[in-house]
């Protein structure tokens, strides 16, 4: 009988990202599982090829990272499952969305926006588009370290205030979709939160820039008036090419990025009636320091 594959990591980018192969995540060994955890925190994230997860193998190896963070929103979670949130551009029969269509289409770091942030996500292609759909990430290890020692000595210290409510980001457009979503947002933003600008990662000590355009709204104690230009600042550095890591997706791809030390922005241009759809689960983190 011919050996079964070793699993083998190989890293795709300078400054983020790896893939994995000769894995099957719905029956991972536990040293397999080790090597992948410590692989998606060396990297930020991890592309692990040739997968087909029904939703509930996906819950139960999203489960072994720690315990799942249900979306705030129940409208597009799973009928049955609901530790999967759906993102797709299908519609169903009355012309409804039977997922998010546009998730992810701002830089953002999963769930910021409440005081007990995502440690991973977990996303998985199950129906891909001919044209668009793409993924970016940023390394945000990267993108502190690269910043001058006067601007890391001036945000040293400093909170940001995180909320959902795109209405209150004046650096967000409206969604055509959620009407004059004034009333959709007020009715589904959590309290604000409260994050350090830099946090340091809890398993590799790291420190990375905690911020992004979606859901940083200012900076606590701060005059915006100082607070804006020095967001736009940060904003300005860290959507670089030299952080970025582009992926285009293949059939069978399952990513997990680490949202304490990456920011991932949906590249969107899928040209309807073409689907995209894809599976994601999320496992909660702990207080950002
Ligand atoms: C997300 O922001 O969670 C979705 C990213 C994507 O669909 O590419």
């Amino acid at each position: 009988m011919p050996l079964a594959r070793a699993l083998k990591i190989k890293k795709l980018a300078d400054a983020l990202g790896a893939e994995a192969l000769n894995v099957n995540l719905a029956n991972v060994k536990e040293d397999d599982f080790k090597i992948i955890r410590d692989s998606l925190h060396d990297n930020g994230v991890l592309v692990v090829r040739n997968q087909a997860l029904k939703p509930a193998e996906q819950t139960a190896f999203t489960r072994k990272f720690g315990e799942i963070q249900y979306h705030i929103n129940d409208e597009y979670k799973m009928p049955g499952n609901p530790e999967i949130l759906i993102l797709s551009t299908e519609l169903d029969a009355e012309g409804n969305n039977v997922g998010i269509p546009d998730a992810g289409s701002d830089w953002h770091s999963d769930h910021s926006y409440v005081d007990v942030p995502t440690a991973y996500t977990f996303l998985q292609s199950v129906i891909l588009p001919k044209v668009g759909g793409d993924t970016q990430w940023i390394g945000m290890v990267a993108a502190y370290e690269a910043l001058s020692t006067e601007i890391k000595d001036r945000i040293d210290g400093l909170v940001g205030i995180h909320s959902f409510n795109r209405f209150r980001n004046s650096r967000m457009t409206r969604l055509d979709r959620h009407g004059d979503g004034e009333a959709y947002y007020s009715k589904r933003s959590p309290p604000d939160a409260f994050h350090p600008i830099v946090r340091t990662h809890p398993h590799t000590g790291k420190r990375a820039l905690f911020i992004s355009p979606r859901f940083t709204l200012g900076i606590k104690n701060m005059d915006d008036k100082e607070a804006q230009p020095l967001l736009d600042h940060l904003f300005e550095h860290l959507i670089d090419e030299r952080f970025i890591y582009h992926h285009k997706w293949q059939k069978g791809d399952l990513v997990i990025w680490d949202n304490r030390q990456t920011l991932h922005l949906a590249l969107g241009g899928v040209k309807l009636p073409e689907v995209r759809r894809m599976h994601r689960s999320t496992v909660v983190g702990e207080i950002p320091v």
